[in-house]
């Protein structure tokens, strides 16, 4: 995260931590919170929603990434938080990663992902949990 929006970290920890809270998740018990945060400081959240056809299930990630492109947004990710429930930290599955590339390459950036865990804050880059990614300019 850029000297910019590092003062926006805090707050995008606690809005995915919020998030979680409103996961749908009563098949895995495993809720999750994702938040992303945009160039303009605004901050876009999703928790997961499951299914009872279970592999319909959409990760709190793919829910905020939806949510933000069905509001208008192409690009301008600067960061995203993660959080489950457990102790160690989650990084993003492997679908999730994609999503989030596609948003990510809309804008050109290539936004840090904090993995939050209840004792630590992993971070790493989008572009080392998904290297070589396909993305829009594959397509070219
Ligand atoms: N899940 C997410 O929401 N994001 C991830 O990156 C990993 C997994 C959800 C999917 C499912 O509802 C639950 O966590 C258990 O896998």
């Amino acid at each position: 995260m850029s000297d910019d929006h590092a003062h926006y970290r805090d707050e995008l920890i606690a809005a995915a931590r919020h998030a979680a809270e409103a996961a749908y998740a009563p098949y895995s018990d495993f809720h999750v919170g994702a938040a992303l945060l945009f160039e303009d400081g605004e901050i876009v959240t999703g928790g997961n929603v499951e299914n009872a056809s279970y592999g319909l299930s959409l990760c709190a990630e793919t829910v905020a990434v939806s949510k933000a492109m069905a509001g208008g947004r192409r690009g301008g990710l600067v960061a995203v938080a993660v959080t489950g429930p457990g102790e160690d930290p989650i990084t993003p599955c492997g679908r999730c990663r994609q999503i989030l590339n596609e948003i990510a390459a809309l804008g050109g950036t290539d936004p840090l992902v904090l993995c939050v865990g209840p004792h630590a804050v992993r971070e790493v880059h989008l572009s080392d949990l998904l290297p070589m990614a396909f993305g829009p300019a594959s397509l070219d």
